[in-house]
């Protein structure tokens, strides 16, 4: 991960310095104006990322966990509610369903792309849950709780299969929530509407991460909620500005959620260059699905379905014996990640939940066979023949052990 890596993980420093003399003069601007709260960096942001997305609105706030929990609960979402999500998530997925006073519950994830199965989400509702037509709502039959949200995660930035999520959600009247934090501009071929749909335009809202090491990241921390309706729009607003929509005067009780302006401003400088970073991710990944092709028996490389066009936020292969693996790459200088080591459901901080080991038996084992290679816009074709000679010699050595 570190800069002297021969293959670092990732490299935030080279955008930056490319980028210099664009962004210390959105600083400048806002010095000059000081404009540090709000204003036309902020909208100029919100109006350009909620185009990108295909969506008509864009709230700025603070981290994608305030997005998701600010969405959560502009949808509708009140305490004690069940809301379905993945394991195999980063745990801010989780922390925000708590966040809102809701239960996380979980669905396995797909053992081939690793985001939420849409048979087991059926399975569950048909099983587990009632619907009364009467009424409109759905109630898990064992706890009596509310089942009023789906999170699905379009993870490593390639979209859940959201036609069969979207259609149960329909069914079930369940708010979708999308956790987009790792999909900025990945898109999904809709076989209901025949047509390419961008992550972040789907469900009723969606959440953004703009973390620094994201697709798009900001110079600190930032997020933000997509949507086309305006009353959630409004909602988010209010939420994340401590539940006014007029200053001192305050609806809800709210929070101090709101996206600097500096940072809006610095993620309007870098959104013009997505487009083309992304690409060059997708470039990258297929240069390694190539270079590793020959490997197919020992590394199992991302599953890119026909209805998916990723971002490849991160490039995840899986190897029975991950730890070594890694371990050979650290040693040769090549840095790698796991994403994600814990399942949410067994987090010590979700102990209370009550899972066990074997619960989601697809995410457990993903867990402790995922790697995550380099991968940034930038990362040279000599960069990856590194990478994947050094997995080649490991792989080999392995198999005459
Ligand atoms: C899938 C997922 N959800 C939520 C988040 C939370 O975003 P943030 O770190 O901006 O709060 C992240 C970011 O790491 C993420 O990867």
């Amino acid at each position: 991960m570190t800069q002297n890596s021969k293959v670092p993980f990732v490299d935030l420093v080279t955008p930056h310095r490319e980028l210099e003399a664009e962004l210390v003069s959105v600083f400048r601007e806002a010095l000059h104006t000081a404009g540090f709260i709000g204003g036309p960096m902020l909208d100029g942001f919100e109006s350009d990322f909620a185009k990108f997305c295909d969506a008509k609105f864009c709230v700025g706030v603070s981290s994608g966990t305030d997005a998701l929990r600010f969405a959560l609960i502009a949808a509708g979402v009140q305490p004690n509610d069940v809301v379905l999500t993945v394991s195999l998530t980063f745990i801010a997925t989780c922390e925000a369903i708590s966040q809102s006073e809701a239960r996380p519950v979980f669905i396995d994830v797909d053992p081939r792309t690793y985001t939420m199965d849409p048979e087991k989400l059926r399975s569950y509702l048909e099983k587990e849950c009632s619907f009364d037509a009467a009424t409109g709502r759905t109630t898990h039959l064992m706890s009596k709780r509310p089942v009023t949200a789906v999170v699905p995660v379009h993870l490593y930035g390639q979209t859940a299969d959201m036609d069969p999520i979207l259609e149960l959600a329909a069914k079930y009247n369940l708010a979708v929530i999308e956790d987009a934090c790792q999909a900025h501009g990945a898109q999904y071929f809709s076989k209901k509407q025949n047509r390419w749909l961008k992550a972040g335009s789907m469900g009723r809202a969606a959440a953004f991460s703009f973390y620094p090491g994201k697709n798009l990241g900001a110079c600190g921390e930032g997020g933000a909620v997509t949507t086309s309706e305006e009353p959630l729009a409004a909602k988010c607003r209010m939420i994340r500005d401590h539940g006014s929509s007029k200053k001192y005067y305050h609806n809800v009780i709210g929070y101090n959620g709101r996206l600097d302006s500096i940072q809006a401003g610095i993620l309007r400088v870098k959104l013009k260059h997505l487009p083309r970073w992304n690409q060059e991710r997708v470039e990258c990944a297929a240069r390694y699905s190539e270079l590793l092709a020959p490997l197919a028996g020992s590394i199992t490389m991302p599953h890119q379905p026909s209805w998916s066009k990723p971002v490849y936020h991160l490039y995840v292969v899986s190897s029975a014996n991950r730890d070594g693996l890694q371990k050979y790459l650290g040693d040769a200088g090549i840095g790698t990640g796991i994403h994600y080591p814990i399942p949410v459901h067994l987090q010590t901080a979700y102990d209370f939940l009550g899972y066990r080991r074997g619960d989601f038996p697809v995410s457990e084992l993903a867990s402790e066979q995922i790697l995550s290679l380099p991968m940034y816009a930038g990362l040279t074709a000599e960069q990856q023949r590194q990478v994947t000679s050094s997995i080649a010699e490991f792989e080999a050595a392995w198999a005459t052990r």
